[in-house]
């Protein structure tokens, strides 16, 4: 893939992107767990019926969630407030966003807030977590692509990242805390020296596929989120990220005429994964309308059909 296919790739994407029409207003609340799920309780006796009435258990928890707050009915599961009762008297509606970056190996924290924060600061925290993540993985790339032996400008290119990542982290902090988020903790385990083999695959899969899926998710999100100063923030994110992921693929170039034809299969075959872990990431994700409206991010199958489209022109067949 040359890095000049990048930008034309990226500019028809974004144009697909609505734009954000005016409206303000939030919020509802979730609580944190790993893996970017987040459920959120509902007492059942709370949710109007189809008729007006009361719903009850009998009720399948997909349409309870539908009814509560989610279009489209998100995953979900019964609970019991209390070990006493005989029956389940809550529904929890499992609520997934995509929010892609750069992750460094050894990456122990997540992002997650305590319960009760509003939805969109818990959103932002993520997205804040995610950028500072993004500072001690490009600090370590710059340091290994010097002991490498790579070229300078992708050295120099790499600090540059990790300082632009530093700007990101603090953009996204003001937006979690405008809405009520702190900044999560950031942890991450003491890096060891690795192979370029092991550089070129975190880069394939870290960069090529899920900075470069978050660059392109931050413009459309600067086009189409209601909030003007998310639009403002994703605006200036924007054109950093594009760059880290004209980098990513430009590491990946230099890597690769370095490797054995078989390390070179095994970073594509992660490549590949990568994709194919982000297309089933993006197609299970499901905010509620208002986050998404407020965040400007795309609905799960939109999502999944950028996924592809890019896929499709990034690495042809990884999808098929
Ligand atoms: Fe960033
Ligand atoms: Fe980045």
């Amino acid at each position: 893939m040359s890095r000049r296919t990048l930008r034309p790739v990226f500019k028809r994407l974004w144009l697909l992107a609505p734009v954000a029409t005016l409206g303000l207003g939030c919020s509802s609340t979730w609580s944190c767990d790993k893996d970017g799920v987040y459920p959120e309780s509902f007492r059942i006796a709370d949710i109007p019926s189809e008729d007006g009435g009361v719903s009850t258990a009998d009720t399948a928890c997909e349409e309870l969630c539908r009814r509560a707050a989610y279009h489209g009915g998100p995953p979900c599961s019964f609970s019991r407030s209390s070990e006493s009762l005989p029956e389940p008297d809550e529904v929890n509606c499992h609520v997934m966003y995509i929010c892609e970056g750069r992750r460094p190996e050894g990456l122990c924290s997540d992002g997650a807030v305590a319960t009760g924060t509003p939805a969109l600061g818990a959103l932002f925290a993520r997205m804040a977590h995610l950028e500072a993540a993004s500072v001690p993985a490009f600090e370590r790339l710059a340091d290994e692509l010097a002991s490498h032996g790579a070229p300078e400008h992708l050295v120099r290119a790499a600090r540059r990242a990790a300082k632009d990542e530093v700007r990101h982290a603090s953009a996204m902090e003001s937006l979690a805390r405008r809405h009520g988020a702190p900044m999560p903790e950031l942890t991450v385990a003491p890096f060891q020296a690795r192979s370029l083999e092991a550089l070129a695959i975190e880069n394939a899969v870290e960069g090529c596929v899920r900075e470069t899926f978050g660059a392109l998710l931050a413009g459309w999100q600067a086009r189409s989120a209601e909030d003007a100063k998310v639009r403002q923030s994703l605006g200036a994110i924007a054109p950093d990220e594009l760059m880290h992921a004209e980098l990513s693929w430009a590491i990946d170039a230099w890597a690769m005429e370095r490797l054995s034809p078989e390390a070179r299969e095994r970073v594509e075959k992660a490549r590949r994964e990568a994709w194919r872990d982000l297309e089933h990431d993006a197609s299970t994700s499901h905010l509620p309308d208002e986050v998404a409206r407020h965040s400007g991010l795309p609905s799960a199958d939109l999502a999944r059909r950028l996924v592809r489209e890019l896929a499709s022109e990034l690495m042809p067949g990884a999808l098929a």
